[in-house]
C-alpha cells in the first residue's frame, strides 16, 4: 500500500473524478476526506468505503468553508498528510459575451480556492510532526492547448500550474511538494453529456478516438493511481511538475487523417519517377 495511514483530503469527490482519486487513496491504506458542494452525494461515497473515511458538505469557493475542512479533518485524523485539488466547473461561452460574473465564478472555484486552501493545509502540514505533505492540483490538458470559448476555464487550469510550481519552490525545503495532473478526456459526466448531446453517438466516438491516440477516453480509477504516487514517498523527488495524463492527446498535432495516407519521403523524386511505383 503506497500512502498508508496519511490522511488525504479530495475536493469534490462525491462524484466523478475526484471520487475516482478518493477510491484509490482509501484502497492504498490512507484516510480520506470526501469533500464536496453536494453533500449527501459526499456521505454515499463514504458509506460505500466504510472505516477510514469522513464526508464533509465544502463548498470550495468559501474561505470560512475551506478552513472549516482542515479543521474537521485535522479534529478527526489529528493531522493532514495529502490534499488533491480537484473541485472544478467546466464552462464554455463566447469569449465577447463571458460577464464578470461569469468569470469570477469559474475563477473562484477552479484557481482561487486552490490557493487558499492549499495555503491553509500547508500552514497545518508546517504545525504538524512529522512536517510536510503532499499537494496534488488536478489541471487539465487546457493547461496545453484550449477550445474556443473556454477562456475563465483556461486561465484558471494554466494558473493552478503555475502556482503549482510557484509553491512547490517555495516550499521545497519545508517537506512540502506541489505537483499538477492534467488529464485528458475523463469517463465522467462531462463525457456522458457529450455523447448524449450529439447527433450520432457512432460518429461522436469516432471523431474523439482520432483525437485521443489510445483509442479511448481515461478511467477516473487511472488518474487516482497518478495521484496516489504523487501523494506517496515513491516520488519524493518530483515537485513543481505538470505530467499528463491524456492517452496521448496533446502529443498529436492534428486529429488522425479519416483514410490510409500514402508514406511521405521527403526530398526523393516521387516514387514512379524512380521506377519503383
Ligand atoms: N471530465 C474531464 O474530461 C476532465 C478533463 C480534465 C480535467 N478535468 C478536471 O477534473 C476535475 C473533476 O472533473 P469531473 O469530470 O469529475 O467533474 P464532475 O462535474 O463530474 O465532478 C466535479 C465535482 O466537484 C464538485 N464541485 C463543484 N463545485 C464545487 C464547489 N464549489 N465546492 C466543492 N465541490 C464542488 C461537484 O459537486 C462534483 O462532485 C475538475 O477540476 C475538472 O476541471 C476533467
Amino acid at each position: 500500500m503506497m500512502i498508508q495511514n496519511r490522511t488525504i483530503i479530495v475536493t469534490g469527490a462525491g462524484g466523478g473524478l475526484g471520487e475516482g482519486i478518493a477510491r484509490v487513496c482509501h484502497r492504498e491504506g490512507a484516510n480520506v476526506v470526501i469533500a464536496d458542494l453536494r453533500g449527501e452525494a459526499a456521505q454515499v461515497v463514504v458509506k460505500s468505503l466504510g472505516a477510514r473515511a469522513l464526508s464533509l458538505r465544502c463548498d470550495v469557493s468559501k474561505d470560512t468553508e475551506l478552513q472549516a475542512l482542515v479543521d474537521e479533518t485535522v479534529k478527526r485524523f489529528g493531522r493532514i498528510d495529502g490534499l488533491v485539488n480537484n473541485a472544478g466547473i467546466n464552462f464554455v461561452k463566447p469569449f465577447l459575451e463571458t460577464t464578470s460574473e461569469e468569470w469570477d465564478r469559474v475563477v473562484s472555484v477552479d484557481l482561487r480556492a486552490v490557493f487558499f486552501l492549499t495555503q491553509m493545509v500547508c500552514r497545518q502540514m508546517l504545525r504538524q510532526t512529522p512536517r510536510g505533505g503532499s499537494i496534488v492540483n488536478i489541471s487539465s490538458v487546457h493547461s496545453y492547448s484550449v477550445l474556443p470559448g473556454s477562456g475563465p476555464y483556461d486561465a484558471a487550469k494554466w494558473g493552478v500550474v503555475g502556482l503549482g510550481k510557484s509553491i512547490a519552490v517555495e516550499l521545497a525545503t519545508e517537506g512540502i511538494r506541489v505537483n499538477s495532473i492534467s488529464p485528458g478526456l475523463l469517463n465522467t459526466q462531462i463525457w456522458k453529456d457529450i455523447l448524449a448531446a450529439a447527433p450520432d453517438a457512432d460518429a461522436c466516438w469516432a471523431y474523439w478516438k482520432s483525437n485521443i491516440p489510445i483509442g479511448r477516453v481515461i478511467e477516473p480509477g487511472e488518474i487516482g493511481d497518478l495521484a496516489a504516487f504523487l501523494l506517496s514517498d515513491h516520488s519524493k523527488c518530483i515537485t513543481g511538475s505538470n505530467i499528463f495524463a491524456d492517452g496521448g492527446m496533446t502529443s498529436q498535432l492534428v486529429s488522425k487523417e479519416p483514410y490510409e495516407a500514402k508514406p511521405l519521403q521527403g526530398g526523393l523524386p516521387p516514387a514512379d519517377s524512380r521506377g519503383e511505383g
